[in-house]
């Protein structure tokens, strides 16, 4: 088993950490404070190649791997994951769903675009009613013959009024239950789509999260993801992807609030010596790159396996529910270890630790992921 990544890989890493550094950090703490979108960061992303990495470059993706995608997100989640979350689900959830599931014109019209960064794209499953259990859709897409009719409202949805594409599914025929889902690209132009509230939450604040109305919407039949009826299994296999996102996210969220607190250990003195020195510190330290390297082995073999045309979906719910699990238990402890400096904003750790509670709530509460897992090990 070879750990060495390629230079490549490398090269991706520090061309992501350099950006977050020098595009992402400046402004982090304001964009974070008064909610504000990273709109001039995220086109930057998107000329750097970061919104479409893993697309092929015949429909202006970077055509890279997913473990260099799991690097890049790691950086880019160490320094602002409200820019990160719009990253992972534009690359992993839209363009992805679209590159894999999509027929030629479909391609040429919205993953071009998407995979070069110039619009960006949401994905709408969830609804007020309708959250972890995703097979309850409400909204509804009535098929007209030419188009289908929606109707319905989604909720949580990342990038809802930033995103010119959103893949929504609703449910064409109730009877068939699941099966009777389908998936539609729905552009935020068309006639019927509001955008509604935006959401203000507790972390990721700088992302908008809205909900969205859909009245009498006519949404053209070629827009329709699949075969009739396939919305919800494109929904499934597609979020089995989206988990090495957020996977990456929650990771990328403990190494930063590791680093920090690594760094400020060595610099604070108390009782004589940096804080480094003590017992306690030490203590935390340790537990905290373990757990951290333990997450990032389960993300990227998560990555090798869908690189490598396996099924994915155990490990990466097992990646999704360990590292958003740990980014929650470092985060406080990064905290705890910046004692009265780590409880504001300007040490950054504070913020990383409210960042990492969506970690364990959105593609999937900790929960969900423990069914896709459990599923998966009785189906063996
Ligand atoms: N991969 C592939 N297919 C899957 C799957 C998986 N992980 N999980 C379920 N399926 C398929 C099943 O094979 C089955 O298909 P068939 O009937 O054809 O065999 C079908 O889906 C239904 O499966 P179940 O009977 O197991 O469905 P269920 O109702 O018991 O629930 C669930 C399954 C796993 C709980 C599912 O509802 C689920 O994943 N819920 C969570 C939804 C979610 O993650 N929402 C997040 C929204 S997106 C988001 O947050 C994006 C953002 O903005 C950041």
């Amino acid at each position: 088993m070879n750990f060495e990544l390629t230079e490549e890989q490398l090269a991706v890493k520090e061309a992501a950490r350099e950006f977050a550094e020098a595009e992402l950090l400046p402004g982090v703490i304001d964009r974070d404070t008064n909610q504000l979108f990273p709109t001039e960061q995220v086109r930057k992303m998107g000329e750097l190649g970061f919104l479409g990495m893993m697309v092929d470059p015949k429909y202006g993706g970077g055509g890279m791997d997913t473990i260099s995608y799991v690097l890049a997100m790691e950086e880019i989640s160490k320094i602002d994951a409200s820019a990160s979350v719009v990253m992972s689900v534009n690359n992993s959830l839209v363009c992805t769903g679209l590159e894999k599931y999509g027929t030629e014109e479909q391609k040429e019209k919205y993953l071009k675009p998407l995979a070069r960064g110039e619009i960006i794209g949401a994905f709408c499953l969830s609804e007020p009613e309708a959250g972890s259990d995703a097979t309850s859709q409400r909204t509804t897409a009535e098929d007209k013959g030419a188009y289908y009719l929606l109707n319905g409202t989604k909720n949580w949805i990342t990038s809802g009024n930033s995103a010119s594409v959103h893949l929504v599914m609703a449910q064409t025929d109730p009877q068939k239950g699941h099966r009777g889902i389908n998936a539609l690209i729905v552009e935020k132009e068309m006639k019927g789509f509001t955008v509604g509230k935006k959401e203000d939450k507790l972390g990721i604040r700088g992302s908008d999260t809205h909900s969205l109305m859909f009245t009498d919407v006519k949404v053209p039949k070629e827009n329709r993801i699949g075969e009739d009826g396939f919305g919800f299994k494109f929904a499934m296999e597609t979020l089995n992807g989206g988990r090495i996102g957020i996977a990456s996210q929650a990771l990328g969220i403990a190494s930063g609030a590791y680093e920090r607190s690594l760094a400020y250990s060595k610099q604070r003195k108390a009782f004589g010596v940096p804080i480094s020195q003590h017992q306690a510190i030490k203590f935390k330290l340790a537990d905290m790159a373990t757990q951290i390297d333990a997450a990032r082995l389960l993300c990227l073999k998560a990555a090798w396996e869908k690189d490598h045309k396996k099924n994915f979906a155990q490990t990466s719910a097992m990646a999704k529910l360990y590292a958003s699990q740990i980014a929650m238990e470092v985060t406080v402890e990064a905290v705890q270890i910046h004692g009265g400096y780590g409880y504001v904003k300007e040490y950054h750790v504070e913020r990383l630790m409210r960042d990492a509670k969506i970690t364990q709530i959105y593609e999937g509460t900790s929960e969900i992921q423990k069914i896709v897992i459990s599923r998966e090990l009785i189906k063996l």
